[in-house]
């Protein structure tokens, strides 16, 4: 099916069971212990041996030696491979360093080895008997150190429209800052894990990834093989946040384990081995200018963004947001790579946006304050139904902004706040109240499904799919429910699995709007069958109360289907409605902070937000989306960073330990508004992402509440308290 025009009125409007905030139909497999994991497929794959990988202990420079004849030599060891002994490996095209090192190195805890024995202590205490002589050579770990030398990227050119240069210095008020944001880590829940099988020269992999297609096409380059012998199964995640979308170190050291040792072999990465041989959000050195008029109408605003990634590899487009979401004739935006030989960086939840507004909304917040306007007054001023690069002639598929701004502002009581800093006290507390707005973009992607009834009516939807604790199951057999009118527990939801229609997979936050429209294309084909086999007209023919009924017949879905069941497949393709409308969400966060005013310590006393993403398909799933990504943006305010060795070139804090993230004690109160909104041009769903946009500017929101408390500006994130006192 081709989306290439605004959808019109469809099943999906009806809003029986899409819409509703129906539980996750996958709830209590995950609460049960009985959703099998990459690494708990015991069931599929048994007697599996276990893998530990080993990782450089330096960032650049070259194995002289490496000596694995002890390691061998130990309690239950059934082998060890290097880059000597791994046979050709190609390389896939998604990850900047090679996924096993060896003899050039990369980066710190790029994988050298992994040695496969017989149970997990035995493999990990092997592990260290691996003697690696590196010959070490001097690299670049400084993003400040380096940023004169970054060079514009290949991937993201500058933007602009008007006369940035000669607007910004004539404007009546000007703000001029930098803002830095450190790197940070997923630090999801399930670490990368993979269980690997062969059977003669297929491969089977069990593994945790957000992208099944792209998994499979990167081992197939990866092993010189073809995709057809590459089997991916990815039925449950525990958590990815871009952490998950490329094909990592994991699945590439159990598959050649599981090749040398002629059994399944699985490989899960410790805690502390995760920060460093994995991606990570790099860090940002920001400069934002602003030039507005007295009462705060933007003139002139400037973004540039600094970050450094390995050779090859990609900047942190921070500078996205401040494209498209305020007004303002004399723009630009710029990002500069420099080169780093740290660990690689790329996409963590929102990339570009979740660390650009970190800088762009204090920055608003110190424009309002320059020109006695309200936080709010002054978005609302800003605001333009159309991308301001461009002009009028693409305007918004929808843009709830304004929206957003007012009815979250009363609902959390905004009028309240005080606009001079540190007028509130409680006790030991300075009481602040800070807000900023959301922005993320709204991607799409192709995505394909199969859809079936069988004989007793029962409907099953494949495709691959995945949910990576976001809800797709639900909200994907909540469209297969709408569009075939049966209840929701008639339909089976089949995900993860290369053997089914290649789907937009989870990334972006394009994957429930994308994936769901899928199966709204398969079943769209589906319904085309059932109706012509009961003998209907397909356009005339209503699917309710799981049956056909058109023109005063009524038929059962399952005697529509036949004895045998019917089934279709088909996927939603996008034309150019991206190219011709901007697509964007959006929402507004609100947030109320105490600064403790002898320790500096600052707490989140509760938080508010209001979002507009289109149709929202399940609101109990989207709003689990919505305040965990509020938690993360809290984290990016006041307490993620990865400390950077600049001596040795690697993250220091690599656990959970060390690398701190909100916990539930953290935040006591969110809450969050949907505002009401179909976008008929985003799909036929007309709903957008929502995973994402939680995140975005929820943590300048904190940090604008925390000036608002206690008068300290900030702008070098994480906003500890060392920094406060
Ligand atoms: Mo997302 S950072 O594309 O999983």
């Amino acid at each position: 099916m081709k989306f290439d025009r605004p959808a019109t009125a469809n099943p999906i409007d009806r809003g029986r069971v899409v819409g509703i905030p129906h539980d996750r139909i996958d709830g209590p497999a995950k609460v049960t212990g009985s959703a099998p994991y990459a690494y708990e497929r015991h069931d599929v794959a048994p007697n599996a041996a276990y893998g530990w990988m080993v990782g450089s202990a330096i960032a650049k420079g070259s194995i002289r030696s490496i000596d694995t004849r002890d390691a061998e030599a130990a309690a239950g060891v059934l082998a060890v491979i290097t880059h000597k002994n791994a046979g050709p490996l190609g390389k896939g095209r998604m990850n900047t360093a090679h996924l096993l090192g060896g003899p050039r190195i990369e980066h710190y805890d790029q994988a050298l080895a992994v040695v496969v024995a017989e149970t997990l202590e035995q493999a990990r205490d092997a592990a260290r008997l691996v003697r690696i002589d590196y010959a070490r050579e001097d690299g670049r770990f400084d993003l400040k150190a380096e940023k004169n030398k970054a060079v514009p990227p290949k991937s993201d050119p500058d933007t602009g429209a008007g006369d940035f240069a000669t607007a910004f210095p004539k404007a009546a008020v000007r703000i001029d800052q930098t803002y830095t944001t450190p790197d940070h880590s997923h630090a999801m829940m399930e670490p990368h894990a993979t269980t690997a099988a062969w059977t003669g020269g297929k491969l089977t992999v069990w593994t945790a990834n957000q992208m099944i297609a792209w998994a499979v096409r990167e081992l197939a380059l990866t092993f010189r093989m073809k995709a057809e012998d590459i089997h991916v199964m990815s039925p449950y995640i525990g958590g990815g946040f871009g952490a998950k979308l490329f094909l990592r170190a994991d699945a590439v050291l159990a598959a050649l384990g599981a090749h040398a040792v002629g059994r399944p072999v699985k490989v899960a990465l410790a805690r502390p081995q995760i920060p460093n041989n994995t991606t990570h959000r790099p860090a940002t050195i920001q400069r934002i200018r602003i030039g507005a008029s007295k009462d705060g109408v933007i003139d002139a605003i400037g973004h540039e963004v600094w970050s450094g990634d390995l050779p090859g590899g990609g900047p942190e487009v921070a500078a996205q947001q401040t494209r498209l979401l305020y007004r303002g004739v004399n723009r630009m935006t710029a990002h500069r790579l420099a080169t780093l030989d740290l660990p690689e960086g790329n996409a963590m939840r929102a990339p570009g946006e979740a660390v650009g507004l970190l800088a762009l909304e204090v920055a608003m917040d110190e424009l309002a304050e320059a020109c006695g306007v309200d936080p709010v007054e002054l978005r609302i001023r800003n605001d333009v139904q159309y991308d301001p690069e461009k002009g009028p002639e693409r305007p918004f598929s929808s843009r709830k902004f304004v929206e957003c701004l007012r009815q979250g502002a009363d609902r959390f009581g905004w009028s309240r706040r005080k606009a001079v800093p540190g007028q509130v006290r409680d006790g030991r507390w300075l009481v602040g109240m800070g807000m900023a707005s959301a922005f993320r973009n709204n991607l799409v992607q192709t995505s394909g499904a199969r859809v079936s009834v069988d004989g007793q009516g029962r409907v099953v939807v494949e495709t691959d799919m995945t949910d990576i604790g976001t809800g797709s199951y639900t909200v994907i057999a909540q469209t297969a429910a709408e569009m075939l009118g049966v209840p929701l527990s008639d339909v089976t939801v089949r995900l993860g699995d290369s053997h089914y229609p290649e789907s937009a997979g989870s990334g972006g936050q394009w994957g429930a709007n994308s994936a769901t429209a899928g199966v709204y294309a398969a079943c769209a084909a589906l319904r085309g069958k059932l109706a012509q086999q009961a003998g209907f007209n397909a356009e005339d023919a209503v699917f309710e109360g799981r049956a056909i009924r058109s023109a005063g017949r009524t038929i059962p879905l399952k005697d529509a289907a036949g004895r045998r069941g019917t089934s279709a497949e088909d996927k939603i393709e996008f034309g150019d409605l991206t190219e011709r409308y901007a697509q964007g969400t959006f929402g507004a966060h609100f947030c109320e902070v105490g600064v403790d005013m002898f320790t500096g310590e600052t707490r989140v006393r509760r938080m508010g937000g209001a979002f507009a993403a289109g149709r929202i398909l399940n609101p109990k799933s989207a709003r689990n989306q919505v305040i965990g990504a509020m938690a993360m943006g809290v984290g990016a305010a006041l307490m993620e960073e990865l400390t950077v060795d600049t001596r040795f070139g690697y993250f220091v804090n690599h656990d959970m330990a060390e690398y701190h993230v909100p916990v539930h004690a953290d935040i006591p109160e969110q809450d969050v508004l949907f505002i009401e909104e179909l976008d008929d041009k985003s799909s036929p769903m007309k709903a957008k992402g929502v995973g994402e946009l939680g995140i975005c500017g929820a943590g300048a929101a904190v940090a604008n509440a925390i000036y608002n408390a206690c008068g300290v500006r900030i702008r070098d994130y994480p906003l500890t308290l060392d920094k406060i006192i």
